[in-house]
Order: C-alpha cells, then structure tokens, then sequence
C-alpha cells in the first residue's frame, strides 16, 4: 500500500512544499480530501526514509485513487538542479542512456545537461561526473527557501535533497548563538542560519572551491543576512588551535562518513550544555545510537532522525546530543 502524510486542509501548503522539494510526491495517485484531512500520496516505500524530513506530520498508509494519466512517463530518481540533471550511476543499471535522455528531455524541457554521477570521492565528498547529454554546464546558480548558492558541480560537495535539512536545523539555532559549521562545504547550512537568526556562523570547510564559493554565497545573499558569517579554510582537527576551547554553542558535524573522528574536537568547542549535531551513516538509527553512545557516553541523547537515503538501505542520520555541563 502507498504511504500518504495525512494533514490539516490549513497545513497542505506547506507539506505540498516540503514534498515537491524532496521530489517524493507521488505522480502514480492522487491527493485526496476527507472534511477537513488531505491525504498526500508520497512515493517512498518506508516511513524511516522521510522521518526526519516530516516528523512534524503523520504518515500513514492509504488506498487513494490512482491518476489518470494519457502519457506517463516514468522517470528514475534524478535531481534537478539548475537547467542540469544528474541521476545515480545505478540508474542505467535498470535504463538505457537513450532512452534515459528521452524521458528526461520530455519532462524538463529546458534540461541543458545531463549528468551522471559515478560515485562521490575523495576527502572532499566531491561527485565524479560524466557528461550523458548536452553542454558541460557545471556552474549553477541554486535556490533554497530564497537562499542562493553558487555550485560547481564536480568540485564541489552538493546535494540538493539536503535544503530542508539546513532549513530545519537553521529554524532551531537561537539569536545570539555562536555556530560552528564544521564541514560546510559551499555554506548550506551557514547561509541559512545566518539569513534566519542573528548569530555568529564559523563555517569551515578544507575544500578550497567549497571555501570560494562559500565567501562567494556569502556576498551572493549579503542583504538577505541577518546574522554573519566568519569563513574558514582549514582541517577540523585544527580548529582548537584558532578557536578557544568552550567558545561555540552549536556545532554542526555534516560528514557522515568520519564525522565520529572528531568527537575530541566538538568536545573542547563546546560549551558546556551545548547542542551537537552529529551526521552519521547507518541501516538502522537503534545501531547509530548504540555506536554513538560508545564514544560519547555521558552526553545527553536528545534524537536521532534519518535525512535522506544515502545508498541502497544506508541512511544519513542527524544525531542531536547535548554536552553535559559538567565536563
Ligand atoms: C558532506 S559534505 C558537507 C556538506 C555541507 N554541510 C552541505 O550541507 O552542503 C562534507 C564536507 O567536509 C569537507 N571536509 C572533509 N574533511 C574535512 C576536514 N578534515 N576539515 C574540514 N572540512 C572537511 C569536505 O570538503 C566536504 O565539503
């Protein structure tokens, strides 16, 4: 059976919003309405994968009416970024490229480019990338809730699955906070914390393109910031060198891979009774919490919630941990 996000008629807006950025709404059935509920169809197959992205809303599972469609094309999981598409190496394991270019050229036709992305590499995250069809567009100019980034895909770490992540951790940061944004690759969740909150952001990231795009975005959204935006181009692990030790009160560690190698330095950063949120990789979120708490076990446990689908079964969490105030 489909799952659906069963919402007040006042709130569909705002979860048709949600949805249609995470592409996950459903072309195959039809939004419904029952008094004052809607049942919007979403097409995942299990409640874990949009748990963080729609914890706020009940998800259940629902028979609606299936869309009449004269032509349905069915498309993979691709993303739309810019006038240029990138889909999964994965994908042409179950299409053929050509076929692949038609679909996708029927159903944005004002697709430039598509990409397809082989794997992602090296210390930076970086995608490698190879050009399917059209020109080698790879500068882009993206939007998130009115934010703007430049992205240079193929250097830089990106993700556009990632925008209501960064909208919702910016919405929790409280005015006057100090942020340190470990690994923020071209500035997501800086730029939305500093466009929502007067807050200091420290926003690092080693990658010196993620770095010069970052001070780029910066200016690109200078009249829309409220808070400011200290940007830094250096490894983590040296950040206690730069920075006094119980000087920040929030830090964001989005490197799901390796973000568990830096738990000494998020521990001298913070303050005492500071938040941490700690992106990490796993099946199972009962697994992520029993390797966490491993190294971190006198800190205060508050969530964790699945963010997007990071391979096949493999999911990126967003663990929330309070440092204890007494160490
Ligand atoms: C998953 S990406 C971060 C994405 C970013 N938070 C966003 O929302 O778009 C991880 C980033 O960490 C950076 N990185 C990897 N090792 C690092 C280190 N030791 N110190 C600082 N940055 C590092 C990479 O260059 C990459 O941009």
């Amino acid at each position: 059976m489909p799952l659906c996000v069963n919402v007040d008629k006042s709130q569909v807006s705002k979860v048709l919003e949600i949805i249609r950025r995470a592409r996950i709404l459903s072309d195959e059935y039809k939004i419904t309405r029952s008094g004052n509920k809607v049942l919007i169809p979403i097409k995942v197959e299990h409640v874990d994968v949009v748990q963080g992205l729609l914890r706020d809303f009940s998800i259940i599972e629902c028979n609606p009416p299936r869309r009449r469609s004269p032509i349905r094309i069915k498309m993979p999981s691709l993303d739309y970024i810019g006038d240029v598409v990138i889909v999964r190496r994965n994908v042409l394991d179950h299409i053929d490229a050509e076929d692949l270019v038609y679909r996708v050229r029927v159903v944005y036709p004002r697709v430039r480019a598509i990409w397809v992305k082989e794997e992602t590499c090296d210390l930076y995250r970086k995608p490698l990338l190879r050009l399917l069809w059209g020109e080698e567009i790879k500068e882009i100019i993206v939007k998130e809730h009115g934010v703007l980034f430049k992205v240079k895909l193929g250097d830089v770490y990106y993700n556009s699955r990632l925008a209501e992540e960064h909208y919702r951790v910016a919405s929790v940061v409280k005015s006057g906070e100090v942020v340190l944004d470990a690994f923020c690759g071209i500035g997501g969740f800086a730029l939305h914390i500093a466009t929502l909150k007067l807050s200091l952001v420290i926003a690092n990231d080693l990658n010196p393109t993620a770095y010069e795009l970052l001070v780029e975005n910066i200016l690109l959204n200078k009249r829309r910031l409220k808070g400011s935006i200290v940007p830094l181009n250096t490894d983590t692990r040296e950040l206690p060198v730069f920075l006094r030790e119980r000087s920040v009160d929030r830090i964001i560690a989005d490197l799901p891979h390796q973000s568990l190698e830096y738990i000494d330095v998020y521990a001298k950063l913070l303050k005492p009774g500071g938040v941490l949120h700690l992106y990490v990789l796993s099946k199972m979120s009962e697994n992520v919490e029993q390797e966490i708490r491993r190294s971190l076990d006198m800190w205060y446990f508050k969530e964790c919630v699945s963010v997007l689908e990071y391979s096949p079964g493999v999911f990126v969490y967003r663990c929330d941990l309070v440092k204890p105030k007494t160490i």
